[in-house]
């Protein structure tokens, strides 16, 4: 069958292994989708025993809720966990056919750890960014092989939602293209491929959104009343409930890098947002039960 357009021709190279840099909660949810959809040896990597050990016994609960829901038997759900292994050095990526990052969104802590990764993998593995919104040939930029350098952005729930943005740069080569393609399939997510821009294209357009219901904040609507609004048209969460499962630091970070990229007209960054996210963890809502509230010490926060 002919391929879709923008998927080359190239033959896609086979991942038995993969690597994880960072282990937190996008880290762990790809640990968990590589493992239950390719079901090949995972290795995670963070620079703490402790953050390591948090990811793992993150990645072996999801498995025991899927045995509870009755999607797994108990000893599969042991050896889907016993292929997940967690460790702070890059030793054992040496075998591993594909790594991705997903840590913080950071330019040079990202190069940084690509340069370690590079440094530890065979030549011709693939190096993959979960980058939200950085610019992946950048990430690339002193790599001694770019060319095997890929984006690859997964939305969260990662085991819910079925996209993945590939992110071609100026230097991938076209066996990582179509490998990174293939990866998409046997994952069971429809991948896209799109360009090296600001926050790509999902990012910058659900950006947009909430750069807006931040404003409607501002000038008096309260958050529940935007939330309940957009619920009601049909999205699949509230605007704010979505900020919070994001990360808010995360959510401001892609809204400074469109910022940068297209002004500030177009692309405001929120001054109570900004505050917010400086002063506390956690998101607008406080959960009490099934139901939630907004946060008081947000709503003080916001003039
Ligand atoms: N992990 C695993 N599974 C999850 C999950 C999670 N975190 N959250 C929900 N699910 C599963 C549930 O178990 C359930 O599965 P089942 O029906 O087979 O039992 C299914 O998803 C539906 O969940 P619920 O019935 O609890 O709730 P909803 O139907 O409301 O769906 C939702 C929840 C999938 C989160 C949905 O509200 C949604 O799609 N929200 C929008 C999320 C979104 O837009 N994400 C993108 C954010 S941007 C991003 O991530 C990019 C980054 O770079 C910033």
């Amino acid at each position: 069958a002919k391929k879709p357009a923008g998927i080359p021709e190239a033959e896609p190279k086979p991942v038995n292994k993969v690597g994880i840099i960072g282990a937190g909660l996008m880290a762990s949810q790809l640990a968990q989708l590589f493992i239950y959809r390719l079901g090949v040896p995972v290795v995670m990597k963070d620079v703490k025993q402790e953050l390591v050990d948090k990811g793992c016994a993150h990645v072996r609960n999801e498995f025991r809720k899927m045995v509870e829901k009755g999607r797994l038997s108990d000893g599969k759900a042991s050896y889907l966990s016993g292929l997940l292994k967690g460790t702070p050095d890059y030793a054992d990526f040496a075998d591993c056919d594909f790594v991705i990052e997903a840590v913080f969104e950071q330019m040079e802590i990202k190069k940084q750890v690509f340069a370690e990764a590079e440094a530890a993998i065979r030549p011709d593995a693939i190096l993959a960014s979960n980058t939200s919104s950085l610019s992946v040939t950048r990430m690339a930029s002193d790599l001694k092989h770019p060319e095997r350098v890929i984006g690859f952005h997964f939305f969260n729930p990662v085991a819910v939602l079925p996209l993945v943005e590939i992110i071609k740069t100026q230097k991938s080569d076209e066996v990582t293209l179509a490998t990174a393609f293939d990866l998409a399939k046997k994952l069971r997510k429809t991948g896209i491929l799109v360009k090296d821009s600001p926050a790509f294209l999902v990012n910058r357009i659900l950006t947009r959104m909430l750069v807006d219901c931040l404003a409607l904040v501002d000038e008096g609507a309260g958050f529940r009343h935007v939330d309940d609004a957009l619920l009601a048209l049909g999205l699949p969460m509230a605007p704010f409930e979505l900020l919070s499962l994001v990360g808010l630091p995360v959510a401001l970070h892609v809204m400074e890098t469109l910022s940068r990229a297209f002004g500030a007209e177009r692309f405001p960054v929120n001054e109570n947002f900004k505050r917010v996210v400086a002063a506390k963890k956690g998101g607008i809502y406080i959960r009490e039960g099934k139901s939630s509230r907004v946060d008081p010490e947000v709503e003080q926060m916001w003039v």
